[in-house]
């Protein structure tokens, strides 16, 4: 299992969330991040040039999915987050050890999946 994380511009939400649902992935979190991705403002003081680090509001998703949908999740997070311009984010993939889900007690495999899916 991976932890897959999306770091988009928040008004491609939308368009992420429709491709993850087409690739049908379900199950994830969502929140409000600032970031930093590298983009350095030049700031004109009175004796030369500062670089300011500037943050922007970003949207950040988490998605928990067994081994089979990773690919397709990231794919879902590339295409839908896609301008081609500067600051269209980023995609982590990180190992996930376990997962329970609390009403059933299931763990894992049988935990990341939507029941009903
Ligand atoms: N190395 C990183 N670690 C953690 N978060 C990052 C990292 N790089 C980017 N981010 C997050 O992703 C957001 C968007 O980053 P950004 O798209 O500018 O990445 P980039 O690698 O500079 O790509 P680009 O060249 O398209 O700008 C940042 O605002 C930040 O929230
Ligand atoms: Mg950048």
């Amino acid at each position: 299992m991976k932890m897959v994380i999306g770091i988009v511009r928040p008004e491609r939400t939308n368009a992420v969330l429709e491709a993850l649902y087409h690739a049908e992935v379900r199950g994830l979190s969502m929140s409000r991040v600032q970031g930093h991705g590298g983009e350095l403002d030049r700031v004109e003081t009175y004796r030369g040039t500062r670089v300011q680090m500037g943050l922007s509001e970003k949207v950040r998703i988490e998605i928990a999915v067994s081994d089979e949908f990773v690919d397709p999740t990231v794919k879902a997070l590339c295409d839908g987050a896609r301008t081609g311009e500067v600051g269209d984010g980023k995609v982590f993939v990180i190992p996930l050890e376990r997962v329970v889900r609390i009403r059933s007690g299931q763990e894992d495999k049988s935990a990341v999946t939507p029941v009903g899916s």
